[in-house]
């Protein structure tokens, strides 16, 4: 295969320390059931200084160029009628980086959508990720989110944040139909109150559980990024947060199957995959995120904690279930 610098594998994931470019142009058609991460966010991090980061980029529209060459691979190898599922959000400019003098919000997802239609797909579904505004303004001091700016003049005011799942679907042609394998969900496994819950257009705290989005999803959620042995490395990576891999794979795909991150950081997606019993593909270009995504993944591998959907949802299983398991 092309351009692979190291390698490794374990029960159930493959994990390739390459550019994903490269690595899925070697990638058989239709080999992928599903394929969940979170690309670099355009210019906004540089991870390394290959040419191959796609987060070392001068402008969002170069960041699309890049990009695209991965999304039309992403759709040769995806299996027909099934999805990818992308997670993003939109960026900030500032006054003294814009030349007019203005302030905004780059729509980078929207950007990200175009492209992927560009590309042959349509557009499934968009998941918000609520964000709790108080502690965007903690972090960024935001002149948009400031009570004192509301005070003065509230036309400065935004709302905060939030981050998308956007999913995309490559749809069987004609010809195609022996390709395509539903993804099925008994009525014995999941009752119609998960379905519900699983359908929720916005995702803002771990279900079955009340409280802020911020507080119970994404902090208690996610792999230690600090573990990546270079100083470099751990000040910019911002791991996605567990659940958000898990309820997409819950919705979208079969156990056993197999999930494609490109972008594999230290390894969550892969992770998350392993834990719902499916198998995983990653690449990752950064050699200390490349070497914790093995870390992570082995880790993840021995430790024997899988969860199904009712383990997602915090739900017991219904009695007519738990029935046809005993018998
Ligand atoms: C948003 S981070 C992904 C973090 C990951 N979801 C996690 O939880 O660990 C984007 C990652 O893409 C990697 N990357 C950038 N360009 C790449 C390329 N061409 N091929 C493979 N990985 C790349 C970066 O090194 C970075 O780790």
């Amino acid at each position: 295969m092309n351009n692979i610098i190291e390698q490794a594998f374990g029960e159930g994931w493959a994990a390739y320390n390459a550019d994903c470019v490269k690595f899925a142009q070697s990638l058989p058609d239709n080999s992928i059931d599903i394929s969940v991460y979170s690309p670099p966010f355009s210019s906004l991090y540089v991870y390394s200084e290959s040419v191959a980061d796609m987060g070392n980029v001068a402008s969002d529209e170069e960041f699309i160029e890049q990009y695209r060459y991965l999304v039309r691979e992403k759709f040769r190898v995806l299996r027909p009628g099934r999805l990818t599922a992308i997670h993003v959000k939109d960026l900030v400019f500032y006054q003294n980086a814009s030349a007019d003098g203005s302030a905004g919000l780059r729509p980078f997802s929207d950007l990200c959508t175009q492209l992927h239609l560009e590309e042959g797909f349509t557009f499934h579904c968009r998941i918000t990720i609520w964000r709790d505004p108080v502690l965007e303004r903690a972090k960024t001091n935001a002149h948009g989110l400031l009570w004192k700016t509301f005070q003065r003049d509230a036309s400065f005011c935004r709302v905060g944040m939030p981050e998308y799942l956007l999913v995309f679907r490559k749809w069987a042609k004609p010809g195609e139909e022996d390709l395509v394998r539903p993804v099925v969900h008994p009525k014995s496994r999941v009752p119609l109150e998960a379905w519900q819950e699983l359908a929720s257009p916005v995702w803002n705290y771990q279900p079955g559980q009340s409280g802020r989005g911020d507080f119970d999803l994404p902090a208690t959620d996610v792999l230690n990024a600090k573990q990546a042995h270079d100083p470099d490395a751990e000040k910019h990576l911002c791991p996605m947060p567990l659940n958000i891999t898990k309820r997409a794979l819950a919705l979208w795909s079969n156990e056993g199957e197999v999930m494609f991150s490109p972008f594999g950081g230290i390894g969550s997606e892969g992770v998350a995959a392993l834990s719902m019993n499916r198998r995983a593909i990653l690449t990752e270009l950064h050699p200390a995120y490349y070497q914790q995504a093995v870390k992570n993944l082995s880790a993840a591998e021995t430790s024997g904690h899988q969860a199904d959907l009712f383990g997602l949802l915090d739900i017991a299983p219904p009695p007519a279930a738990l029935e046809a398991e005993a018998a």
